[in-house]
């Protein structure tokens, strides 16, 4: 395709998943586009595993500028790529594929997203910071990734399995001041903690009064965050509100790992408030 008629074409994209049907980014990306006056269309595709090669060979063809990958194809649509990005490949996970002309590369747009809506809507400046990360899976090794880029003092990875937790530790030693430790020994660290990021799935609706540890663990007046936003306000950060920490919902990293794909695809400023509009209404 010459240059001239890729810039009359609409602009594709869309979310691979499965389950994909209460998928926020069609109606987020939709909006990007129309307040940026891209056309174009971004699209849910039920895929299923055994599918997944076939499907990444038709963005290719069909000449899609890109897709998000969602679960549980994060890991093996790695597989399917021309490129990794540096992040994407410490973190093991792919949620953005950007396609330059045939030439697929993934990126892991996460971590860093959520640590921009961290920055935006919490804590400004994460250098030199003590942040205690409850859960060791994928969501928290995006986060404690981007997070170690920011230079904090310390992080503290606390899971239910203290090996996985030790074992992500040692891996990233390089990184940064990482620590591991079980669940039961955060309280040690909570102490000493600025921040408390629970990235488990604990409290996610329908149990919504679960908790992934005692709230009345947490100090006084820090910052706790969550990034589980249905409900919007979990338990675990009804419990700090109460005690007179600043808190701070997954919605944020939600749409800010969207603006980053957003960006990464179009070279565009996202407009975040147009997507953050735009998944408020889908959420009815
Ligand atoms: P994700 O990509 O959402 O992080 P994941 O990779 O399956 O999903 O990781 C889930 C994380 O939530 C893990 O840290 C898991 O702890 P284990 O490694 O011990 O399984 C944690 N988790 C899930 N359910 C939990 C529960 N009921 N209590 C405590 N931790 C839980």
């Amino acid at each position: 395709m010459n240059d001239q008629e890729k810039d009359k074409l609409p602009l594709l994209l869309g979310v691979i998943g499965d389950p994909i049907i209460h998928s926020k980014s069609p109606a987020m990306h939709e909006a990007a586009m129309k307040a940026c006056g891209l056309a174009g269309s971004y699209l849910p595709f039920h895929v299923k595993s055994e599918r997944l090669e076939e499907a990444l060979q038709g963005i290719g063809a069909l000449g899609f500028r890109g897709i998000n990958v969602t679960v549980p194809h994060k890991l093996e649509v790695m597989k399917y790529l021309d490129r990794i990005d540096e992040g994407a490949r410490y973190i093991g996970a792919v949620n953005t594929v950007v396609n330059d002309g045939g030439t697929l590369t993934g990126y892991n747009t996460d971590g860093i997203g959520y640590i921009r809506s961290l920055k935006e809507e919490a804590v400004p400046d994460l250098t030199g910071k003590t942040v205690v990360v409850l859960g060791a899976g994928g969501a928290a090794r995006g986060i404690i990734y981007a997070l170690l880029l920011e230079r904090p003092a310390h992080v503290i990875v606390a899971n239910r399995s203290a090996d996985k937790a030790n074992e992500l530790a040692a891996e990233w030693a390089d990184l940064g001041r990482l620590s591991g430790c079980g669940m039961g020994e955060a309280a040690e660290y909570l102490q000493a903690a600025d921040i408390v990021i629970n990235t488990t799935s604990v409290g996610m609706y329908p149990h919504v009064q679960d908790t992934p540890i005692d709230p009345d663990l947490l100090p006084e007046g820090i910052v706790v965050s969550d990034l589980i936003y249905n409900p919007l306000k979990t338990e675990l950060l009804r419990r700090a509100e109460l005690k007179g920490c600043t808190i701070h919902s997954g919605l944020g990293m939600f749409i800010y790992q969207g603006a980053y794909a957003f960006e990464r695809w179009t070279g565009l400023p996202a407009p975040v408030g147009a997507m953050r509009a735009a998944v408020m209404a889908s959420m009815g």
